[in-house]
């Protein structure tokens, strides 16, 4: 339970942070004969060399443990036309069972779930998962990068909000 303080320097926090325009991904996983995917504005390139990402995901994300089983990931960097996936993933409660039907997609390398018209790919395999808060951070080696056949503008998530960058 927070007190008053507590909530208002998070409400801040929030609002603060939502002045860092951040690119939007849907990361995608197949575990316990379910395919998993959430929309995601926390992954950031670590490392060159090895080639390394990150993902924070929340404890209580359905993703969370599926990744950690499957060892696996895929990340598909949103377009700006793509905005109905990422509200679709985002989406409190949808049914696991074939969530990923209603978007266009396909496996790659990994076996991992790929949306087809995403402006990059990258297919990942679970290095290390640190915990921070009701967080983890999910560091992953990039064993596949792939451009989109396009170069639509890119969805964008700013001050709570959608929009699009050329
Ligand atoms: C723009 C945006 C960015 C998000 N980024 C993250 C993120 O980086 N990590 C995370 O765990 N949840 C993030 N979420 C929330 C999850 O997408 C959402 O809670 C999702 O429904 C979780 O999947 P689940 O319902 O299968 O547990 C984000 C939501 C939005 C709208």
């Amino acid at each position: 339970m927070r007190t008053p303080e507590e909530e208002a320097a998070a409400g801040a926090f929030r609002l603060a942070m939502g002045r860092l325009a951040q690119g939007v991904c849907v990361v995608a996983t197949t575990a316990g004969g379910h395919d998993h995917a959430l929309t995601a504005n926390t992954v950031t390139s670590v490392s060159l060399d090895p080639l390394l990402l990150l993902v924070c995901v929340e404890t209580d994300a359905r993703f969370h443990d599926a990744v950690r089983e499957a060892g696996v990931f895929g990340v598909s960097v949103l377009a700006a036309d793509q905005r109905a996936a990422a509200d679709w993933f985002a989406t409190p409660g949808r049914p696991l069972p074939g969530q990923l039907d209603r978007v266009a997609h396909h496996r790659g390398d990994l076996g991992v779930p790929l949306l087809d018209d995403a402006l990059a790919t990258f297919e990942c395999a679970v290095r290390d998962i640190h915990p921070a808060g009701d967080h983890s951070i999910v560091v992953a080696e990039v064993r596949v990068s792939a451009l989109g056949r396009s170069t639509r503008p890119a969805l964008v998530h700013f001050r709570g909000a959608y929009s699009a960058l050329t």
